[in-house]
C-alpha cells in the first residue's frame, strides 16, 4: 500500500517491468497515422500529453500486423521496417517525460467493413458472416495462419526495436484471435479449431513466435473478454474464458486485460448513452455499410437508441463481473477495463482483490491528465460515457467529440501551451 493510503498508488510487476501505480490507459484506436499507418506529429502528441499527466501505462490502440488485419483508415502500423523509426518518435516522447508504453499488436480478422480500408478480401478462422457489419470472411488455410503468426512475430520484434517496455496482444472484442478463441466464430476442424486447447493453438503460435523475436523478458501482456457477450450464439462466458486464459499464462503471458463482447454484441464494451455515438456512426463508419442497413438504422435511429441505452447503461467499473474467474484461476496480474472513473471504485476493485490493475478509455479521451487528475483529487473533463467518441471511430481521430467537454479539455491543454 502506497503512504497515501491507496492501492491505486502502490507499483505493480508485470514480467520484469515495474510500474508506478495501478491506473492505466487502456488501448483506443487512435486513428492518427498516415494512410498508409505512418505515425505522425499529432500522434506522438496524444501519447506524450498522456505521459505528462503521468499515466503508470500507456497502451497504444490497435496497431495492424499486416495489411491484412487493418481495420480502420489512419491505423498505425508495424507491417514493415521502415515504420520503425516513427514509431521510435512516439516512445522517445513518452520516455522523455517518464512515462511506459506497451504496443497493442492487432489483425482484424473478419470485423472490418472492406471498402472502409480498401480490402480486396476478408480472412476469419472460419468462413461465418459477421452480423453487424454484413462482412462474409473467408477461413484461412493452415499455411496462411502460419504467415499471421510470423507477421505478429515480426511485429513485435519491430515495437521492440522502436523503444516500445511491451507489447499487448489484443485477443478481445472479437477480432482474429478472439475469432480462433470462440466456437462461435471458429468452426473449424483442423488443430486450430474443437476444444479449448485447439482453439488457443493459434494464440500459443502468435505468443511463441513474438517470444522467439523479444526474448523471455520481455513483458507480454493480452487482451481478452470476460465474456463474449453473444446471447443465442455459441459465445464463451468467464470460466472457459479463464481456462483459455491460464493456457495463455502457461505459454508465457505476463499480465492479462479484461474486456468483454465483439461488434456482433452491440455495445456492452462501452456502455454508456448512445444518441450521439450512432447519430455520428450513420454518418462515418457507417456510411460504408450496405445501402439497406443504413437505411434501416437512419429510420429506427431514436427505437435502437433507446434500446441500446436499455441494454449497456453506464455503470462503473462493468466488467468486474467477470474478472473474479481469472482471479482465481490465474497467478499472473489481472487488469480490469470497463467504466472506471472514480478513485473509491478503482480502490474498492484493487482493495476487494477483483483484480490488480484498472484500466480506461473513454476518460482518457476526454483528459489525457486523468490519471494524475484521479491522484492529486483535482476536477478535469470529465467523461459523461456519451460515446460519441465510439460514433466518430475510424473516420476521425479518436477523441472526446462531447461538445462541453472537447470544450473544457482544449481550455486546459491551451491554458498549458501559454508561455
Ligand atoms: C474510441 C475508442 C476506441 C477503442 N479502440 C480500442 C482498441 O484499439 N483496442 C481495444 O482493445 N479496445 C479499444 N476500445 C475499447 C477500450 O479499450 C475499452 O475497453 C472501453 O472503452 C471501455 O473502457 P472505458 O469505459 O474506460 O472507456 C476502444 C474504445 C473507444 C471508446
Amino acid at each position: 500500500m502506497n503512504e497515501s493510503g491507496g492501492l491505486l498508488l502502490s507499483p505493480i510487476r508485470i514480467g520484469q517491468l515495474t510500474l508506478p501505480g495501478r491506473l492505466f490507459k487502456t488501448a483506443t484506436a487512435e486513428t492518427r497515422a498516415t494512410e498508409d499507418g505512418f505515425v505522425t506529429e499529432e500522434l506522438v502528441e496524444f501519447y506524450r500529453l498522456l505521459a505528462q499527466g503521468k499515466t503508470p501505462l500507456i497502451i497504444t490502440g490497435n496497431i495492424y500486423v499486416s495489411r491484412q488485419g487493418k481495420s480502420a483508415p489512419r491505423q498505425t502500423g508495424a507491417d514493415d521496417d521502415a515504420k520503425v523509426p516513427g514509431l521510435a518518435r512516439i516512445t522517445e516522447a513518452v520516455h522523455r517525460e517518464g512515462g511506459r508504453i506497451f504496443a497493442q499488436l492487432n489483425h482484424c480478422g473478419r470485423q472490418v467493413v472492406p471498402d472502409f480500408v480498401g480490402a480486396q478480401e476478408v480472412v476469419s478462422a472460419s468462413a461465418v458472416k459477421d452480423l453487424l457489419t454484413g462482412t462474409r470472411p473467408r477461413a484461412l488455410s493452415p499455411a496462411e495462419i502460419a504467415e499471421v503468426v510470423r507477421a505478429y512475430g515480426e511485429a513485435a520484434r519491430r515495437c521492440k526495436a522502436a523503444g516500445f517496455d511491451g507489447v499487448q496482444m489484443h485477443s478481445a472484442n472479437g477480432y482474429l484471435l478472439s475469432q480462433f478463441l470462440t466456437p462461435y466464430t471458429n468452426r473449424r476442424t483442423d488443430d486450430y479449431g474443437g476444444n479449448l486447447e485447439r482453439r488457443t493453438r493459434f494464440g500459443r503460435e502468435v505468443l511463441a513466435a513474438i517470444r522467439a523475436r523479444v526474448g523471455a523478458d520481455f513483458p507480454v501482456i493480452i487482451k481478452m473478454n470476460g465474456s463474449d457477450a453473444l446471447p443465442l450464439r455459441e459465445g464463451l462466458h468467464a470460466k472457459e474464458l479463464a481456462q483459455a486464459a491460464k493456457i495463455m499464462e502457461g505459454a508465457g503471458v505476463d499480465a492479462v486485460e479484461i474486456s468483454v463482447g465483439h461488434y456482433e454484441s452491440g455495445f456492452p464494451m462501452v456502455c454508456g448513452t448512445f444518441g450521439r455515438c450512432l447519430h455520428a456512426m450513420l454518418q462515418g463508419s457507417m456510411a460504408h455499410l450496405p445501402a439497406w442497413r443504413r437505411i434501416l438504422l437512419t429510420i429506427f435511429r431514436p427505437l435502437v437508441t433507446l434500446a441500446c441505452n436499455f441494454l449497456w447503461p453506464g455503470r462503473e467499473g462493468f466488467n468486474l463481473d467477470h474478472t473474479p474467474a481469472f482471479k482465481a484461476a490465474l497467478s499472473i496480474p489481472v487488469i480490469c477495463v470497463g467504466g472506471f472513473r472514480t478513485r473509491a471504485v478503482m480502490e474498492a476493485a484493487l482493495a476487494q482483490g477483483l483484480c490488480d490493475a484498472v484500466s480506461a478509455g473513454r476518460p482518457f479521451l476526454a483528459d489525457p491528465f486523468f490519471f494524475r487528475h484521479i491522484r492529486d483529487n483535482i476536477p478535469g473533463p470529465r467523461c459523461v460515457d456519451c460515446n460519441a467518441c465510439v460514433g466518430h471511430l475510424g473516420a476521425q481521430p479518436a477523441d472526446c467529440y462531447h461538445p462541453k467537454i472537447r470544450a473544457e479539455k482544449d481550455a486546459m491543454l491551451a491554458a498549458l501551451r501559454r508561455p
